[in-house]
């Protein structure tokens, strides 16, 4: 059901939760500092307790509420892209719910950019808001795809299609460098820029650092698997001729890997809707900027088949 933002502001200070839109995707809203509230949030999304949950400010002096310390060049990242899709994870105050934190010591911080999003935020204070689907399912990137994993009677503030259409991206810094723990809208190169480093993923052994990396992810019901063949179904790109394909799906253009990104988890979706049982996947692009996220969501998606 859609509401309006006072509507929504009114129902999170009763400690309930909505949906709400951000420019990464929609996310799932509610007081990060009333353990109750976040309850429901697990409890909707059948999400497993462990996995811990970005908070959500409006502006830079509300860390003081979250966290204890601040890595070196924390500023400089702030400065430069927020409000938008980039994630700090901080040492945590005690006070942050460990609901919030799947019982960590450290705590996920994002300003969001989606000016709904941010009304909201002015309003109630530090939301948590994780992607507004069922574990498991495509991230939404429509007030439409919300009220199909909740139903047609659920709150959400209709921001229209999300702007960057992936998830933020997560960085953790350790052992003096700031290390990607989950990739997202934001590419590592643009992170690079400003650190004066390359920011590099987040090495294979320290999983502990990334406790939502092994969960099941973007997955449609559809099978996907790496382009072979190419007889059946093609998930690929404007510019080539899939000519032995029974049907094409387009991901987009090879020249507009923000325009991949944007229309991606809608592509999914429609698969699973379609009802399309089994489809090809051209991963056939450049292994640079966004096109990394997008190869890794796509991986993603044909591993948990
Ligand atoms: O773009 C986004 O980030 C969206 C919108 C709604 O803001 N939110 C989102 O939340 O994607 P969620 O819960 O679906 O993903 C949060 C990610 C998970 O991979 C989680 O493991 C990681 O952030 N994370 C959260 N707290 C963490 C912590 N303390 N340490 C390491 N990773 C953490
Ligand atoms: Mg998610």
């Amino acid at each position: 059901m859609k509401i309006q933002p006072e509507q929504a502001i009114s129902i999170l200070q009763e400690g309930g939760v909505v949906a709400l839109p951000t420019e990464t995707v929609y996310g799932l809203a509610a007081d990060a500092f009333s353990p109750s509230a976040i309850g429901k949030i697990f409890e909707l999304k059948r999400r497993p307790q462990d996995n811990p949950l970005i908070v959500h400010i409006h502006k830079r002096e509300e860390l003081s509420l979250l966290c204890s310390e601040l890595p070196p060049s924390l500023d400089a990242l702030i400065d430069a892209f927020w409000p938008g899709p980039l994630t700090f994870v901080l040492p945590a105050l005690e006070s942050v719910p460990l609901e919030a934190r799947g019982g960590l010591n450290s705590v996920a911080v994002r300003m969001p950019a989606h000016p709904l999003m941010r009304q909201v935020l002015a309003s109630t204070g530090p939301l948590v808001a994780p992607s507004a689907n069922l574990s498991g399912k495509p991230s939404p990137t429509t007030a439409e795809h919300v009220e199909e994993d909740f139903g047609g009677a659920f709150p959400v503030v209709d921001g229209g299609p999300c702007s960057r259409g992936l998830e933020s991206t997560v960085i953790v810094y350790f052992e003096k460098s700031w290390h990607i723990a989950r990739p997202g809208a934001l590419s590592g190169e643009e992170l690079g820029g400003i650190v004066g480093k390359a920011v590099l993923p987040l090495p294979k052994t320290e999983k502990p650092l990334a406790p939502g990396s092994h969960y099941r992810h973007y997955s449609p019901e559809a099978k996907l698997s790496r382009l072979t063949a190419g007889s059946g179904v093609v998930l690929g790109f404007d510019e080539r001729l899939y000519q032995e394909a029974s049907k094409v799906y387009t991901l987009g253009s090879l020249q507009d890997p923000q325009g991949v990104a944007a229309s991606l988890y809608a592509l999914l979706r429609r698969l699973d809707s379609e009802g399309v049982a089994a489809a090809e996947v051209d991963l056939d692009f450049p292994q640079s900027g966004l096109w990394n996220t997008i190869r890794e969501r796509l991986l993603r998606a044909i591993d948990v088949n």
